[in-house]
């Protein structure tokens, strides 16, 4: 895997079988933050002490780190639980090869694929390694306040993006929660729509089209 340094000057990597780059070359952080953090409402979350993260398609855990910076910054006393779902190994050992500038990341190094949770404070990180139709499957009760969609695109990899894997994220979604995804192509927000979720466009960052967010009906 060969690292890029995107836009806003942080690091990611290419991931040359696949042909796609683990983040947005707009900007690995920025991403987190703004396709993420911000449009689930992590800062207005953290108020009510309690926060419970789905980091679908875990990676090196930007987006979650990310969320827990700006969560604790919100509200230091916030119990936070991450579950992450990431099925390649060698992802998660390139967590040590990173240095992105999110403060809660130095905890994040000691994940391996060896060493899969830690808790630190009230935050506790938990990587369920496998395919993530599978292990989002253990995952029985609707506690999640926030879920983080970040697989690789639909155009390489269609089989992450259907009606059947939005069905298993609504089930664990509480009725406030808020999702959010980067993509905005059709196939994605047809499925999304017809697991049952209501969608909208999500925040534009750089050039690129606006993500996706989405809740449930209410
Ligand atoms: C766009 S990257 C996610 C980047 C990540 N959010 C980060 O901050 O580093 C997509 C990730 O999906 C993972 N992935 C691909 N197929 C998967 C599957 N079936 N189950 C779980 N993870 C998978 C890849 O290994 C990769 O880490």
């Amino acid at each position: 895997m060969k690292k890029i340094i995107t836009a806003d000057n942080t690091e990611t990597f290419l991931n040359e079988e696949v042909g796609e780059t683990y983040h947005s070359h707009t900007g690995a952080v920025d991403e987190a933050l703004k396709k993420y953090a911000i449009p689930c409402k992590i800062a207005e979350k953290a108020k009510t002490g309690k926060l419970r993260i789905l980091d679908a398609f875990f990676g090196m855990g930007y987006n979650s780190a990310m969320a827990i910076d700006i969560a604790l910054k919100e509200n230091p006393d916030c119990v936070i639980e991450v579950f992450g779902l990431e099925f390649d190994p060698e992802i998660i050992k390139k967590i040590q090869e990173v240095n992105p500038p999110i403060d809660f990341f130095k905890h994040y190094k000691k994940l391996s694929p060896t060493s899969l949770e830690f808790k630190e404070g009230n935050v506790t990180v938990k990587i369920l390694l496998g395919d993530a139709r599978e292990t989002v499957k253990t995952l029985t009760d609707d506690s999640f306040d926030a879920v983080f969609f970040d697989p690789f695109s639909p155009k390489t990899a269609p089989e992450m993006w259907t009606k059947e894997l939005f069905e298993d994220v609504y089930r664990i979604m509480k009725t406030s929660a808020n999702f959010a995804t980067y993509s905005c192509a059709r196939m994605a927000r047809d499925n999304i729509s017809a697991a049952g979720l209501m969608y909208d466009d999500g925040p534009i960052v750089g050039r690129r089209g606006p993500g996706t967010i989405a809740m449930k009906w209410i």
